[in-house]
């Protein structure tokens, strides 16, 4: 997906993805793993989710997000004031518990990141086309040389009956791209056959959320 595709759905409030509450693993993953906060919180491609607040309870949390818009209205709706800094080629929002990076996810550096102890992708490697997601997996490497475990939540349809974003990314995939991980753990499915997906219902004959807990 182009950074054009996704200012515009930021500009024309197009953004069926967005959920409008905590998403409802966090609390459940959460209480059954055993992570020890070390490092900040990672969420690439952060958008204006809500659980970037409901993280910062475990550490401070790092966003990283293409659209202004997203990031404004991310504190805004909130009301909590920020603050705004031009670092290079991104800006700097910051906030005593989140901080997001608005620019380009593909041309963070890891100095820009620091130590990061955890990275929480929901909505993000299923929001890209395959190609990119190779290459966004390889920028996560990249900006989180480890230790680090990923909590990914990710997205089953049959692939032929609709077009991404968001993409389909089968359990298979996701283990070939995560392929240099210590482990991958499958920890939780929610089947959403026939319900809402943040604000869209798709038209699809199955639609499975995976939650999988990564280290490496
Ligand atoms: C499907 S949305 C998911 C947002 C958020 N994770 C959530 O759960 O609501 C994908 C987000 O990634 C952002 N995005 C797309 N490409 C990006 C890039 N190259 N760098 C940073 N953000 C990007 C889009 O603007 C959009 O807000």
């Amino acid at each position: 997906m182009q950074s054009e595709f996704w200012l515009q759905c930021w500009q024309q409030q197009r953004i069926g993805f967005h959920q409008q509450d905590i998403h409802p693993l966090l609390p459940v993953v959460f209480s059954q793993l055993n992570w020890q906060p070390s490092g900040a919180i990672f969420a690439p491609l952060s958008g204006k989710s809500l659980d970037l607040w409901w993280l910062s309870q475990h550490g401070k949390v790092l966003g990283a997000e293409l659209a202004e818009l997203a990031c404004q209205q991310f504190y805004q709706e909130q009301t909590q004031s920020f603050v705004v800094t031009t670092q290079g080629q991104h800006q700097r929002f910051s906030h005593p518990a989140v901080d997001i990076w608005q620019g380009d996810y593909f041309d963070l550096k890891p100095e820009q990141l620091g130590d990061i102890g955890l990275i929480y992708d929901r909505a993000a490697l299923i929001a890209l086309p395959l190609p990119m997601r190779i290459d966004y997996v390889n920028q996560l490497k990249r900006l989180c040389p480890g230790p680090v475990s990923l909590l990914l939540l990710s997205l089953e349809y049959p692939h032929q009956q609709m077009s991404g974003p968001p993409f389909s990314v089968t359990e298979c995939e996701v283990r070939q791209l995560f392929d240099f991980a210590a482990s991958v753990e499958l920890l939780a499915i929610r089947n959403l056959t026939g319900r809402a997906f943040a604000q869209r219902q798709f038209n699809v004959s199955y639609l499975i959320e995976k939650a999988y807990w990564i280290c490496w």
